[in-house]
């Protein structure tokens, strides 16, 4: 039969994607400043020797009564002032964190309890330093996937709790501090575009702490052996992360569909900033595009990106608009690089 043909259905129009941008940032450091020369009088090193192998001057340490929840809770509420939400409109916590207050219940909870964030969700995320980074991916998929609206990501570390302050090749290194982000739907150019996580499980004994878990319970033998203190082997890990880093702000790059010359800053974890000057010239960038703050804080684990984001939006060097990589490794070994543009 010939006449009049049914107009053809239209195709569902594909579903909008909601990207998630960064809508508030928020950080807490303890008072306490620890400098070069106290911890000269503590273990047998010297300021010469921490500025040149490592560019640290100072780091804050938390007070004896302060936990991961605590710095956690302050940098949190910073963030809910600076993107101008209620706790209540937060759909879900995420804390990164390798030192949290105890093996269980998560930071996370004991933060949404404190912050009265009632709705939402809450869970840790242990990445090492690669965490925080890990978080934001994380929540930014959340976001993108309708499970979430509003999602706090707080990197949250008080190292100083577990190193042993008689190990000289670690203790130098840490400082404590949070740092936290607020996500949400972007409502104009910034947002998350493009994310690479990573992890060799193989390279694991590089960086880790043995005592304490199911493998190896705490028990006199295990304090006697001091395997309750993290170790590292600083030297392996030095050469990885100049490996693997500059790799993945590449693929990233690639990803998010820019050129390298089109991002304004990276924002990297803060080990060594010799990891950072060493990552810069592999990749032929100058060091200055690489925001680095590990001289007032030193490595805080995963509340080093949010505290060098914080910083560099404070003293206008990030600005809406700007592309930007956060970019991190740690222990696991894991690392991950997001590429995001500034701005709500
Ligand atoms: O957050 C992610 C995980 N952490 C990292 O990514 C850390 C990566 N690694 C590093 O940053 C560096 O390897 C360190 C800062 C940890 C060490 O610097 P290094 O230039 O690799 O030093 P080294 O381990 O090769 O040690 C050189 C010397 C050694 O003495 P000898 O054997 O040459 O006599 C160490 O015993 O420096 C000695 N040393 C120190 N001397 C004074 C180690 N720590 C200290 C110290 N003060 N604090």
């Amino acid at each position: 039969m010939h006449g009049p043909q049914p107009a053809p259905t239209p195709a569902a129009a594909p579903a909008a994607v909601c990207r998630a941008a960064i809508r508030g940032l928020g950080v807490y450091v303890p008072p306490r400043v620890l400098t070069n020369d106290d911890l000269s009088r503590m273990v047998d090193t010297s300021d010469a020797w921490i500025v040149e192998r490592t560019g640290i001057r100072t780091r804050h340490i938390a007070s004896p009564d302060q936990a991961a929840s605590d710095l956690g809770v302050a940098a949190a509420r910073a963030a809910l002032v600076d993107a101008g939400l209620e706790a209540g409109e937060l759909d879900l916590i995420i804390c990164a964190t390798t030192t949290p207050d105890m093996l269980f219940p998560a930071t996370a909870c004991l933060i949404q309890d404190r912050l009265g964030a009632r709705r939402a969700g809450a869970f840790d995320l242990l990445a090492a330093c690669s965490s925080f980074v890990y978080g934001v991916i994380a929540a930014a998929q959340a976001i993108e996937a309708g499970v979430a609206r509003h999602v706090m990501v707080v990197g949250a570390e008080v190292l100083s709790k577990l190193v042993d302050w008689t190990d000289r090749s670690l203790c130098v290194l840490v400082g404590d501090g949070a740092g936290a982000a607020v996500l949400g739907p972007a409502e104009g150019g910034g947002g998350v575009r493009a994310a690479v996580v990573g992890a060799d499980g193989g390279a694991g004994d590089m960086l880790k702490l043995p005592g304490g878990g199911s493998r190896m319970p705490y028990s006199d033998e295990v304090l006697r052996q001091g395997l309750h203190y993290p170790r590292m082997d600083g030297r392996t890990l030095f050469r990885l992360a100049v490996r693997v880093v500059p790799d993945a702000i590449a693929e990233v790059v690639r990803r998010a569909e820019w050129s390298l010359d089109q991002v304004r800053w990276i924002v990297p974890h803060q080990a060594n900033q010799r990891i950072l000057e060493a990552v810069a010239r592999q990749m032929g960038l100058p060091v200055e595009r690489f925001v680095s703050t590990i001289e007032h804080y030193g490595n805080t684990s995963s509340a080093s990106v949010p505290i060098s984001l914080w910083e560099a939006r404070g003293d206008g060097r990030i600005a809406d608009g700007d592309r930007l990589v956060l970019a991190a490794f740690g222990g696991g070994f894991t690392w991950a690089a997001c590429a995001l543009t500034w701005g709500r």
